[in-house]
């Protein structure tokens, strides 16, 4: 396998994160050996700038060479106005479709160092490891037919459609089935199937797979208004969360948020094969973009996400999270995660520390 990684920044704050990223990246890849050579490249505003489109076919080119890819954000106000087709999130939707990238891997987990972070009373979150199965190249987000027409009377009506194919719900669940077997083994998988006909197939194949190759796993349903409900009132009771696009979306920032801080977040979009886009789970930021303000930890915690998942470097992966925990250990904090009695440090300053605690 060749070891090649595309680094798509983006707009806002993801060329500074990114940049912080990098070096950690620079730093592992020498202490183990790794091997890894990558290339830069442009998604979203960014590329809207240089190319008048969010994904273009050289970044296109770019990223099917590529064994991973590193993203830091992309949007902002300054692309908002344009026409829709071509806003930098479409890049985004784009690029995942065009990888086939379906399985996203949203991990909640809450850092002991950071328990007060979380707006939630300690003894609900402490301890806190969530892992949400988001599909992502499926569903309402890309169904058709979609829309604006304007009906007889002149008045306009907007319209999406919800679909999934049993192939589609399989292989998520598979995914699901298999990271909650080296975990808790345990599955909840969230429709709405009271209502929906797309997602009452969803549960009827996610239950017939696991009846046919998961006896090892538990699986529970519930329906989705529950499981924001059940996310503030109990989230320890999960283990693996598996759902479609749009509900994933939804879950996976509240999730974000019992830990405290979004800034913490990695996550992972994998095709069939491993192959996988890193990026974290926080948007670009443009209100503290360039100003070195950002927390530039989920973006290395992607890069330990892209290790393990992509090029299966599970030592190297290992000493990211580490370093992470030590740093947080010596109460290093950017300015969203902070707390009295901590030192409030930089993008670039935290990217220095993780760089400096890999032993
Ligand atoms: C996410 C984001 C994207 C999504 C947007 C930016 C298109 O919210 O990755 O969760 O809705 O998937
Ligand atoms: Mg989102």
């Amino acid at each position: 396998m060749s070891k090649q990684i595309l680094i798509l920044a983006g707009d806002g704050i993801g060329p500074e994160i990114v940049a912080a990223a990098e070096k950690v990246l620079t730093r592992v890849n020498e202490k183990f050996n790794l091997g890894l050579t990558w290339e830069q490249g442009l998604l979203g505003g960014a590329a809207i700038d240089a190319h008048g489109e969010p994904y273009p076919s050289v970044t296109s080119e770019q990223a099917k060479k590529a064994d991973a890819i590193l993203l830091g954000a992309v949007g902002g106000p300054k692309w908002d106005t344009i026409e829709r087709s071509i806003r930098p999130e479409r890049g985004l939707l784009k690029i995942r479709s065009e990888l086939n990238l379906f399985a996203n891997l949203r991990p909640a987990i809450l850092y002991p160092q950071l328990a007060d972070a979380s707006s939630l009373k300690p003894e609900i979150v402490s301890g806190l490891d969530i892992l949400i199965v988001r599909e992502l190249t499926g569903g309402i987000y890309f169904g058709q037919p979609r829309g604006i027409r304007e009906l007889e009377n002149g008045e306009k009506q907007g319209y999406n459609t919800d679909v999934y194919s049993e192939s589609e719900i399989k292989r998520i669940a598979k995914v699901a089935f298999e990271l909650a077997g080296l975990r808790g083994g345990k599955v909840c998988s969230v429709d709405k199937a009271n209502v929906l006909e797309v997602t009452e197939l969803w549960k009827q194949t996610v239950t017939a797979l696991k009846e046919e190759q998961y006896s090892d796993i538990q699986l529970s349903h519930m329906y989705v208004d529950n499981a924001a409900m059940q996310l503030v009132r109990a989230p320890k009771q999960f283990d693996v969360i598996v759902t479609g696009n749009l509900f994933g979306d939804i879950l996976s920032d509240e999730a974000a948020m019992l830990t405290g801080s979004i800034g913490m977040l990695p996550s992972a979009s994998l095709d069939e094969n491993g192959k996988g886009m890193y990026e974290p789970c926080h948007g670009s930021a443009p209100d503290i973009a360039g100003q070195n303000k950002a927390n530039p930890l989920a973006t290395i915690l992607s890069v330990a996400m892209m290790l393990r998942y992509t090029f299966r470097e599970e030592a190297a992966a290992k000493a990211i999270e580490d370093a992470v925990g030590n740093v947080l250990d010596q109460g290093l904090r950017t300015a969203d995660i902070m707390s009295e009695g901590m030192k409030a440090v930089g993008t670039s300053e935290m990217g220095d520390a993780v760089v400096s605690a890999l032993v």
